[in-house]
């Protein structure tokens, strides 16, 4: 059985510059979360086809497509053709606002590895990751992660940067809906580098943003780690709305929230947004704002759900 968490981008990774490889523009960088995983066992079988259940339910040909198409992919990579039942436990629920893309591809990566007697190392688990899902590359590892775009499938892969960080940093999820989005972060991505006249601005900002968080991490500089955050959320939701035809992962409640965290700051609380391929925000917090923060959004917006993570 292995075992992944969850992480969120504080930078994100928007956009693929190979799509068979998943390998992305520019690097990223990520915060692995305590709270939210995914349990996977994978065994072989002696069948021409995998079955694969997700919390006790047997997938159907459609529900299990991805993932058999990635166990093809990695049976091409590892060059053996035993095919598997995978029984999956997700503790990520969609109730509490984050994907379960990165945790599930890191579970099952590190599952397959073990029953395959693969006897992969991290770099190798963080690229077999990835190629499922690319946020999972980052999955492998806990605390402050970033992943490197490299150039190629072998080039490609998350290291750590501190996996037991000493620093007050605590997140506080805010989810508006459940439905899973109209436009998958596939799509919005293609869309994004075809069409943004902002895209090649995008990846210079990146850069820089990589650069400016991670010594603001060697730091400890919350602030910074906050503004560096927010702005780079915000210039990645630039890019939905700048492609052509624009669209968006806002609802109405994000841009509401996204004001009343500007007000939570105004009264000298710490708290900064980022919003994945949803319209769920993410406010970094520290262990003393929380509370008022979590008060604050709850007093002014009755019908949204929060839930707290930390650093894991
Ligand atoms: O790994 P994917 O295909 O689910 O894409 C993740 C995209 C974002 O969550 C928006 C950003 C990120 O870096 O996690």
């Amino acid at each position: 059985m292995a075992r992944a968490y969850t992480n969120i981008a504080l930078i994100k990774y928007w956009g693929k510059k190979n799509k068979q490889y998943k390998l992305p523009y520019t690097n990223s960088l990520s915060l692995t979360l305590d709270r939210f995983y995914t349990d996977t066992l994978a065994t072989t079988i002696d069948n021409d086809k995998d079955i694969i259940s997700l919390n006790d339910k047997l997938l159907n040909d459609a529900e299990s497509k991805r993932i058999r198409s990635y166990l093809d992919i990695v049976r091409q990579m590892y060059s053996f053709d035993d095919h598997f039942q995978i029984t999956t436990i997700n503790h990520v629920p969609t109730s509490a606002g984050f994907a379960s893309s990165a945790s599930g591809f890191a579970a099952l990566a590190g599952a397959i590895n073990e029953t395959k007697k693969l006897n992969l190392n991290r770099k190798q688990l963080s690229i077999l990751a990835r190629n499922g899902s690319g946020s999972a590359s980052r999955s492998i590892y806990g605390g402050f992660v970033e992943w490197i775009a490299g150039r190629d499938n072998e080039s490609s892969f998350a290291v750590p940067i501190d996996e037991t960080p000493d620093i007050d940093l605590t997140l506080l999820s805010v989810v508006i809906n459940q439905h899973s989005k109209k436009i998958s972060s596939t799509v919005g991505m293609e869309n994004s580098v075809k069409s943004s006249p902002f895209y090649s601005n995008w990846v210079t900002l990146v850069s820089s943003e990589i650069k400016e968080i991670k010594q603001a991490i060697a730091q400890k500089d919350l602030q910074k780690i906050g503004e560096i955050s927010e702005h780079n959320a915000m210039s990645m939701h630039a890019l939905t709305l700048s492609a052509n035809p624009s669209f968006t992962y806002f609802a109405p409640e994000t841009i509401q929230i996204i004001q009343l965290i500007k007000e939570i700051r105004q009264k000298g609380i710490f708290a900064y947004a980022t919003i994945d391929a949803g319209p769920n925000v993410k406010i970094i917090c520290t262990k003393e704002s929380i509370q008022r923060v979590q008060t604050y959004i709850k007093q002014q917006l009755s019908n949204v759900t929060t839930v707290v993570a930390n650093i894991g």
